[in-house]
């Protein structure tokens, strides 16, 4: 064991209830579930109501991990919540959901790294507990993309869903352990996915909301090419300074944004999809709560066994990309 490193000690998700089919997709924009299915692998997404905010979603995941790490709330040292949705600009959404779970100890703040965001928060709980800082930190992913997608788009709208995913990282006791952690961003590339106004280069106004600046705007073609490279990039990176070939993965849980990017991410590491983690079709893409989910699935349908090495890769918006190798 490597010394003062961390392990991921609970997990836990939550999805809103309503589904959103492809069908009913196109009876609201111009689309097919055919298109669909084999531009993207997706099938169904779950949407939030109007009254659920990214607070609540990760509160309820959260509440889910502490319980398997079997620590209260009053233990954390750290509450991070990697979003692009947050419930408001400030403050953080990791201080609702400090006020929600009543983790009165902890320092909450939130991180930007779009879909990238749960691997950055898995690396700085890594970092902060390797250091000797803190020992028992909450990472939380979690969106409401929905409430920034245009619904008159068939470009993006097809592509979004909600939910939440959330890890208790704590110090490694011998057995599961966090390995190695990678993140790189491409400041260059901001422009091909973007949320243009409401910040403070464009602040509301009439006209930017008459020009629909307040919803998700993507270069699909581009955001592609760039996560083909990226994923392959830090999968490769992050394998190679371990020390371990892709043929010793057990498993690989890559963002799901799509299914083609999924498999060319695959055959870049040359990994058989049997080992690679697909739930796209059912959840969309769920940026910063992707990974988080479809971890806790995998454990859960028992595609991960104690002492498997698992890599987790992602690519997002700034443009950001991460990657996390872990012993289960
Ligand atoms: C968005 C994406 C699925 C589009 O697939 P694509 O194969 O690149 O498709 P294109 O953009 O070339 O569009 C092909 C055609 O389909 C059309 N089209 C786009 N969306 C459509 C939809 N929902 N239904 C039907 N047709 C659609 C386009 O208008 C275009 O028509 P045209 O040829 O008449 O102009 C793909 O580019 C993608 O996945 N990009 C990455 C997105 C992503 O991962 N974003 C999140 C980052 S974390």
């Amino acid at each position: 064991m490597q010394k003062n490193s961390s392990m991921i000690t609970g997990l836990g998700y939550a999805v809103p209830e309503k589904v959103l089919t492809n069908f009913d997709l196109e009876k609201m924009v111009d689309t097919s579930d055919e298109w669909i299915r084999t531009r993207t692998g997706m099938s169904e997404r779950h949407i939030a109501d109007e009254n659920t905010a990214s607070s609540d979603l990760s509160t309820q995941a959260a509440t889910i991990a502490l319980a398997e790490a079997k620590l209260k709330p009053k233990q954390l040292d750290m509450i991070i919540v990697a979003t692009v949705t947050p419930d408001t600009l400030f403050p953080a959404t990791a201080c609702y959901v400090q006020k929600n779970l009543g983790a009165v100890n902890a320092a909450a703040f939130d991180i930007n790294a779009a879909c990238s965001g749960f691997i950055y928060g898995l690396t700085m709980a890594d970092a902060f507990i390797r250091s000797g800082f803190y020992k028992n930190i909450l990472v939380i992913g979690a969106e409401i993309l929905t409430k920034i997608t245009d619904w008159t788009d068939r470009a993006t709208c097809v592509l979004f869903g909600d939910g939440a995913g959330a890890a208790v990282v704590q110090p490694a006791n011998g057995g599961s352990e966090i390995l190695k952690t990678f993140i790189k961003s491409d400041g260059r590339l901001t422009d091909l996915l973007i949320l243009p106004a409401g910040g403070s280069r464009i602040p509301a106004t009439h006209e930017s909301v008459d020009k629909r600046l307040h919803y998700l705007r993507m270069e699909g073609q581009e955001v592609f090419k760039y996560a083909v490279k990226a994923m392959g990039d830090a999968a490769i990176e992050t394998l190679k300074s371990a020390g371990v070939s892709s043929d010793e993965l057990a498993l690989l849980i890559p963002h799901q944004a799509n299914i083609r990017i999924i498999q060319a991410t695959a055959r870049r590491i040359k990994l058989p999809m049997e080992k690679v983690m697909v739930n796209v079709d059912r959840y969309g893409n769920t940026s910063a709560a992707s990974i988080p989910i479809a971890l806790t699935e995998s454990i859960q349908q028992g595609r991960l066994k104690r002492g498997d090495y698992c890599l987790l890769v992602s690519f997002g918006g700034g443009f950001t990309m991460g990657a996390v190798l872990f012993k289960y």
